[in-house]
């Protein structure tokens, strides 16, 4: 098959017409696009950014003189001004004002990493993740396992990828007696699009656990309403939601959940009082206690810039295109078969819009039935100028569901000697990696169109 005609996808996506003025949007914001011919669908690795926010950003650069926060004198508060009217826009946009501190840091991997080093993991904590994590969570067990805690996952369903709640709900009893216990999910799968249930939030702190919820690949396209959820610690990359700017993430914190942290030291920007003649300190109570050094601040006001530009663009409008438009994908791609009858594409975890967001994770199959080597779409995506993404992406958990690699399998692997990805896969007599294709805000029908009938080329 190949893709339909935009008559029929209309047909089959009535809902779809009403969002055409994105496409005016597209053709005027992100003109690249549609000039170099590039098929981007992977959104999920990060965002586009709109000329207009890029403009915005580089006119507050050039109407103001900028000097270091933390002073008093004019141009620091220039400054410091820009960054606080931010840090109010991210709290006010995720309406978490009043009850969270927002941390701006270089992304979801460094707000992840204070998490890391500063829970109070002992010998009466337990960490509990489930397998469908980025390895940004992933690491946070080396700190629980050097500082004696204990850690286990919860695992997800291999048909749907999504959270095996039975058991989820046994981990969540079985530690009555631990002093410290943290839970650490991600609202969105960053391979399967999966959006997990944020109901384990409420069901695990009436449990008597802290939660970080992983929100990195959840808020490009999802409304995250803190008023309504309320996890410990929350982590993001702003250059997910909206492109520009990189280096930019936050650690949201919970008011209540800020002194349960014990940072492990202190840095410049990070004290209120420290000496040197007797060694003692004093932490500040806010936010700043976690931003080491001196923030981006010429960066930062692009976020503002960031946010406000998401909402100009109405997400909820964006979201109605990308349900029709990753609806249309997955179908496309599933009714792909060979003559001998053989599906195409395997496309893991959901096959339906049900509680998910807009990124596939699939794998290409021959007539005969045999796995193709993925490095070989890739580099024909490539040759078409078509961005996909090709691995694991950081999240070993679900490879190694959608892969069947077994506990056994990988105990052999790390107690042999080799470790590169290749070897991995020698050794294991198994594939390993899938290809990532994800929507975002500026997506649109013809990307679609382009890419299955990319697809349609592997048929035989
Ligand atoms: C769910 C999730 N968490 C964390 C991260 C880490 O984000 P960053 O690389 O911006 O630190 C990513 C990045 O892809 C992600 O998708």
């Amino acid at each position: 098959m190949i893709a339909m005609s935009y008559a029929d996808f209309l047909s089959s996506y009535p809902n779809y017409a009403a969002t055409e003025n994105i496409d005016v949007i597209r053709a005027k914001e992100y003109p690249l696009l549609d000039t170099q011919d590039q098929v981007y669908l992977d959104y999920t690795g990060a965002n586009l950014f709109a000329q207009a926010q890029v403009k915005a950003h580089m006119d507050v650069l050039q109407a103001y003189v900028f000097g270091n926060p933390h002073s008093t004198n004019p141009t620091s508060l220039q400054a410091t001004q820009l960054v606080e009217t931010t840090r109010r826009a991210v709290l006010d946009y995720f309406h978490a004002s009043k009850d969270y501190y927002c941390v701006f840091t270089s992304n979801a991997t460094q707000s992840l990493k204070i998490i890391g080093e500063s829970y109070p993991f002992d010998h009466h904590a337990h960490f509990l993740l489930l397998f469908d994590n980025h390895n940004s969570v992933n690491g946070i067990r080396e700190y629980a396992r050097r500082h004696g805690a204990s850690f286990e996952y919860a695992p997800v369903y291999m048909e749907d990828l999504r959270i095996d709640e039975k058991v989820l709900q046994q981990k969540l009893q079985a530690h009555p007696h631990k002093k410290h216990k943290l839970f650490a999910f991600p609202a969105q799968s960053n391979v399967s699009g999966v959006k997990h249930d944020l109901g384990w939030i409420a069901k695990a702190k009436q449990q008597g656990w802290d939660v970080l919820l992983d929100a990195a690949a959840y808020v490009p396209s999802s409304e995250l309403d803190l008023s309504m959820v309320q996890p410990d610690y929350v982590s993001l990359s702003f250059y997910k939601m909206f492109g520009y700017p990189t280096g930019i993430g936050a650690l949201l914190i919970k008011k209540t959940a800020f002194e349960k942290l014990d940072k492990p030291w202190f840095a410049g920007g990070t004290v209120s009082y420290v000496s040197v003649t007797v060694p003692e300190f004093f932490l500040v109570d806010n936010q700043e206690r976690f931003e080491e050094g001196t923030v981006n601040f010429l960066s930062i006001p692009a976020v503002k810039i960031g946010l406000d530009w998401m909402q100009e663009l109405n997400m909820q409008q964006v979201r109605t295109r990308l349900h029709a438009l990753t609806d249309y994908l997955i179908q496309s791609l599933l009714s792909l078969k060979h003559q001998t009858g053989q599906p195409l594409i395997h496309v893991f975890g959901p096959h339906n819009m049900e509680a998910r967001g807009y990124t596939i994770i699939i794998n290409f199959f021959g007539a005969d039935g045999e796995k193709l080597d993925l490095s070989l779409i890739e580099q024909a995506a490539n040759q078409e100028r078509i961005s996909i993404r090709m691995g694991c992406f950081c999240n070993p958990g679900i490879d190694e569901i959608n892969n069947c690699i077994t506990s056994e399998e990988l105990s052999l692997f790390y107690s042999s000697r080799t470790d590169t990805h290749y070897d991995k896969v020698h050794f294991l007599g198994k594939m390993r990696g899938a290809i990532r294709v994800s929507l975002g805000l500026m997506s649109n029908y013809a990307d679609c169109e382009k890419f299955i009938n990319f697809c349609s080329q592997f048929l035989h």
